[in-house]
Order: structure tokens, then C-alpha cells, then sequence
């Protein structure tokens, strides 16, 4: 077997503590707590393996990961080794003190998450009171650095509506790029599936925004946009390709190629107290979806195999049952008819109202045990 291209990036999930409890939130329903974290030495040294192996990105996230103490060691730490550094944060705790520590340390980026255009709503889905104004403080604080800064807005029934309102918040605040991301149906957004998947009418209008917003802003705000799954017609490389250039480290120190892997049966996810992350990048659980050899009908023979890679392992176990079957949003797949279902229902419903009777994500911070 011949050794797989090393991966560029590294997504270092730093802690599923979170002072927010948004009801899409990708981190698994069963969440890690901080007496289970890794420590500050084995960050340290997955970064040292990491750089060695060719990553250049590293994408601290959570959770949040500014609930970490040691986040500006492991920054500098990561600066030090030449890696791009950004970070993924609510943004709710930071003020200019935080901020000035972390750019001496060598961040890069920020990306800073926003639940809506506006408080009311934007308190309502984070589930924070008062966490849309100190992500505004946060916002022009970054904005004022030297720090690149991405607003990121996860859109989904209860917002869409104010879409228009995001784009120009956006273009207020000052960001470089802002990326519009549909929900994905993950974790915590699988439970919450009905009440998050828009009507048709909020979808077509979505894109048309997205479109003029474009045209009208190209020389000043970048805008990236992921369309909803459902309403696809063929999957995206989740990923990029199952563990073709990323690799995932969740907070207790398993190594897996994306947020959701977790959930596949019959995975021994390589544990990084005990290995390297170069021996978990060549182990048997990466290999499993590499490439187009494990790939069934359709796939195994489709011009778009290399394009989109199957799809998503995880969507495809969450809505059959089977991770190793062709992700059933493609339309080619024998499981499209139960996806097609889905977004009909949702799309013709329109009865949904805000505010939305979701479940939020359970499990705030236990500071008693924090690293
Ligand atoms: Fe992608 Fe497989 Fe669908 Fe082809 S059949 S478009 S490779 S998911
Ligand atoms: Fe796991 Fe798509 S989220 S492969």
C-alpha cells in the first residue's frame, strides 16, 4: 500500500466547553468534559508532529476554545513552527486585553461565529443573553487589528429571513470574507432536523441574495456560501475527501478525518495519548473511505468520483444506516427517494414560526475542572 499525501491541515477540536448552546452545534450529543481534555504538553507535541508531517493550517476550534487557559501557549507553540493559525470562536469572551495576548502569541485569523443579524434572534439561538452585543464589541475589536477576520453566519428557518440584514453587518463590521453556511445535519442539528430545514421560498430567496450580494460587493467582501445538503443535487467532498488532506483531533486526543467520524461503527480511532498523528494518518479507520477503492455502485464507476469523493460517510450512516453507502443526496444514489422526501416536506411547510421549540445543546462549562 502506498503512503497517503500528508495532510494540510489540522482541525485541533480544543474543548467541547462552550458558554453558548446553539441547537445545530456539530460537537457530538455526547459531549467531553474538561477533566477528559488532553493536556497542554500533548497539544504541544501534536503540533510538533503535525508541522513535521506538512500541515500548514491549524484550526483551533470547540466547542470554544478561548474556555482553554493554555490557548495562547498553543499559539505561539504553533506560530513557532510556521503554521497558519485560526481561530474559531463565538467570540463572547473576548475583549481588547484577550485580544492584543492573542495576536503577541501569532494568530493569523479569526473566525468569529454570528446565530443571527440581530440580538433578539441571535440571543435566542445561541441560547446567551446578550451574546449578540459582545459579539459585536468582539467584531470591531478584530476588525481594528491586524488580525484577518471571516464572519461566519449558519443559517437554517429561523433566520433566513434576515439574511439581507447578516450581509450587511458583515459589510458594516468590516470583515474580508463571510461565509453562509446552510445547516449541516450533524450532531445536535440532526435532533433539531425539522425546525432548522427552510421552506423552498426561503431557499430560493437565499440564493438570489447570495448571487446579488455578490455581484454588488466582489472587490470588497468575499461571500461563501454552502448550500443546503438536502436540496442538492449532488453531494459535496465532505471534507474535502474522507482523510485526503485534513485531520481531526476532538478534545480527549482521538484522531479522526472529520467531527462526525465518531459515530461510524467498527472504528478504533487511533487515541493520541498513545500514538503519533502520523502513525493515526496511515492507520486502518483513515484508510477505511480513502480514495475510490471502498467505493460502491454508483460511485465506483461515476465521472464525478474523484470530484465529490462519495459524499459524506457520516449523512450517508445517519440516513440509512450504513456509512459505506453513496451519500443518498446525490441523485444517482438507490437512497435519494428518503432525502427528496425530507426537503419536499420541509419545503411546502412553512408553518414553523420563531421563537422555535428546538432542543438546545446540553452540557455548559464545568470551570471547577477547566485546563
Ligand atoms: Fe458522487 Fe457517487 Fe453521486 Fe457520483 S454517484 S455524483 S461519485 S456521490
Ligand atoms: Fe464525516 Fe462528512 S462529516 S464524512
Amino acid at each position: 500500500m502506498s503512503s497517503p499525501a500528508p495532510p494540510l491541515a489540522l482541525i485541533a477540536e480544543l474543548t467541547h466547553r462552550c458558554p453558548l448552546a446553539c441547537p445545530y452545534c456539530s460537537n457530538p450529543l455526547e459531549l467531553a468534559s474538561a477533566s477528559t481534555e488532553l493536556d497542554t504538553a500533548t497539544w504541544l507535541r501534536l503540533i510538533d508532529e503535525a508541522a513535521a508531517l506538512g500541515v500548514l493550517h491549524l484550526h483551533l476550534t470547540g466547542g470554544e476554545p478561548m474556555a482553554r487557559r493554555d490557548l495562547n501557549d498553543i499559539i505561539a507553540h504553533a506560530h513557532a513552527r510556521g503554521l497558519y493559525i485560526n481561530l474559531i470562536t463565538a467570540g463572547v469572551t473576548l475583549d481588547a486585553g484577550r485580544l492584543a495576548l492573542l495576536r503577541e502569541a501569532g494568530l493569523d485569523h479569526i473566525q468569529l461565529s454570528f446565530q443571527d443579524a440581530e440580538a433578539e434572534g441571535g440571543d435566542h439561538i445561541g441560547g446567551l443573553r446578550g451574546g449578540h452585543a459582545r459579539k459585536l464589541a468582539a467584531a470591531r475589536l478584530i476588525a481594528d487589528s491586524d488580525i484577518a477576520l471571516t464572519l461566519n453566519f449558519v443559517v437554517h428557518r429561523a433566520n433566513l429571513e434576515r439574511l439581507e440584514q447578516m450581509i450587511a453587518l458583515a459589510e458594516q463590521l468590516g470583515a474580508q470574507r463571510m461565509e453562509i453556511a446552510h445547516t449541516q445535519y450533524h450532531g445536535w442539528a440532526m435532533r433539531n432536523r425539522a425546525a432548522l430545514l427552510p421552506t423552498a421560498a426561503q431557499l430560493d430567496a437565499a440564493n438570489a441574495t447570495v448571487t446579488q450580494a455578490r455581484a454588488r460587493l466582489a472587490a470588497r467582501l468575499r461571500i461563501d456560501y454552502v448550500v443546503p445538503d438536502y436540496f442538492a443535487e449532488y453531494p459535496k467532498a465532505c471534507m474535502g475527501g474522507w482523510a485526503r488532506n485534513t485531520l481531526l483531533v476532538d478534545p480527549t486526543g482521538r484522531a479522526m478525518p472529520c467531527h462526525a467520524a465518531h459515530g461510524i461503527p467498527g472504528m478504533d480511532w487511533p487515541r493520541l495519548r498513545e500514538t503519533s498523528l502520523g502513525a493515526a494518518w496511515r492507520s486502518a479507520p483513515f484508510e477505511r473511505f480513502r480514495g475510490t477503492g471502498w467505493m460502491p455502485e454508483p460511485c465506483r464507476s461515476c465521472e464525478r468520483r474523484e470530484i465529490d469523493w462519495g459524499g459524506c460517510r457520516c449523512q450517508a450512516l445517519a440516513l440509512t444506516g450504513h456509512a459505506e453507502r453513496t451519500d443518498p443526496v446525490c441523485v444517482k444514489s438507490p437512497d435519494h427517494a428518503m432525502v427528496a422526501a425530507l426537503a419536499a416536506a420541509a419545503g411546502n411547510d412553512a408553518s414553523a414560526t420563531v421563537p422555535v421549540a428546538w432542543q438546545y445543546r446540553s452540557a455548559k462549562p464545568d470551570p471547577t475542572t477547566a485546563r
